[in-house]
């Protein structure tokens, strides 16, 4: 007992005198630190983990009780002064700062700004796109849309594929499984844009005038194909409407693209949703007019043609699946291919640079 009393009383003589070590003397390093860094680091040396005050209070549990509460008020005291020393002195900091910040040489407004050193712009493709669907929207169409996963029916079915034709084919198509689906519904990434002729002429009466672009897929890979590409389909359906329609709409179409003396030609073809079926060909942007050039071009292979569309009119049971009177309506439609018009008027020999996405490509666009 003696021993412990002894021990307490000359803790508390310690704390006493350290506390009267301590004194004022943190109010002399507050006010001479002259950054919030500095103000900081003075404040750690007395409330820190290793501080002056931190260790005091450490002492405080050995002080004899009869005493403690008494120093304990003291030492409580002291520490709210440096707390409020510490933020007077805060204050003070960030004031002056402030006022040296507003009395500064102003910044001058009138600089030009930065300009970015690498600005992007739109895709070569998708400016393509684009173009093609204001060429259609300046003739009278209207823009519509389609998901790139469709169903079987909307792909295919509808547009009278025969269920064994070959683009139906797992070579040349992906099928998409449907978790949960009834084995009788299927879904595939689109092969065409021709879905979205299904979906409006289902949807909408008669008359129309519609155009629509976006990506299309198959399973192909070489310099002239891609697995997924674009395209941009339009059609047309209204009394009266037949094939010099289309060639009209269509002539004018590439001679907006390409200009006035532009040549286009129309070759037959077939496609299971259109009857007749064609494809028209513009004359070739590289080699055409300068025969010595024509035989080793390689964009029209010497033939002086190259192939943009596939088009047709409207086949009878298309519009019959669709629910619309092939007896009183008649339309054409057509389907541009986006990476071939890009190609030529480009000059770009390679499908597949169009993807690969260098920047020192795409910033000639
Ligand atoms: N959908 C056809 C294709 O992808 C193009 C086409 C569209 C042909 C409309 C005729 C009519 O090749």
């Amino acid at each position: 007992m003696l021993r412990r009393s002894e021990s307490s009383v000359a803790t508390a003589a310690e704390v006493d005198q350290r506390l009267a070590a301590l004194g004022g003397q943190f109010r002399d390093r507050f006010s001479q630190a002259d950054s919030e860094q500095e103000l900081r680091l003075a404040r750690a040396d007395v409330l820190g983990k290793k501080g002056a005050l931190t260790g005091i209070l450490k002492l405080m549990g050995a002080v004899p009780a009869d005493q403690r509460r008494q120093l304990g008020e003291r030492v409580n005291g002291i520490k709210a002064e440096v707390e409020a020393a510490f933020n007077d002195r805060l204050a003070e900091i960030r004031r002056a700062e402030r006022e040296a910040d507003l009395n500064a040489a102003p910044f001058d407004l009138t600089l030009p700004g930065r300009v970015p050193a690498l600005r992007g712009h739109l895709h070569p493709i998708r400016q393509m796109r684009d173009h093609i669907l204001e060429i259609f929207q300046s003739l009278g169409f209207e823009i519509a849309w389609g998901p790139e996963v469709e169903l079987e029916v909307n792909n295919f079915t509808k547009l009278a594929f025969p269920p064994d034709h070959p683009a139906t084919d797992m070579q040349d198509t992906f099928w998409v499984k449907v978790e949960g689906a009834p084995s009788d519904v299927r879904a595939l990434l689109r092969t065409h844009t021709s879905n979205v002729q299904v979906r409006e002429m289902s949807t909408h009466p008669p008359p129309m005038a519609i155009v629509s672009g976006g990506a299309v897929y198959r399973r192909d890979d070489d310099i002239t194909h891609s697995p997924m590409f674009h395209q941009v389909e339009g059609f047309l359906v209204d009394v009266g409407i037949s094939f010099a329609h289309l060639k009209g709409v269509l002539t004018e179409f590439a001679q907006r693209l390409y200009g006035r003396g532009s040549r286009v030609r129309f070759r037959p073809s077939y496609f299971p949703f259109v009857e007749p079926g064609a494809e028209m060909d513009i004359g070739c942007v590289f080699c055409d007019g300068d025969e010595a050039r024509r035989p080793s071009c390689r964009v029209c292979k010497g033939t002086g043609w190259v192939e943009v569309l596939g088009c047709g009119m409207v086949h009878p049971l298309v519009f019959a699946h669709c629910g619309i009177d092939a007896e009183k309506y008649t339309g054409f439609a057509f389907g541009v291919g986006v990476e071939r018009l890009a190609m030529l008027r480009y000059q770009v020999p390679d499908i597949r640079i169009f993807f690969e996405n260098d920047p020192r490509f795409l910033a000639q666009f």
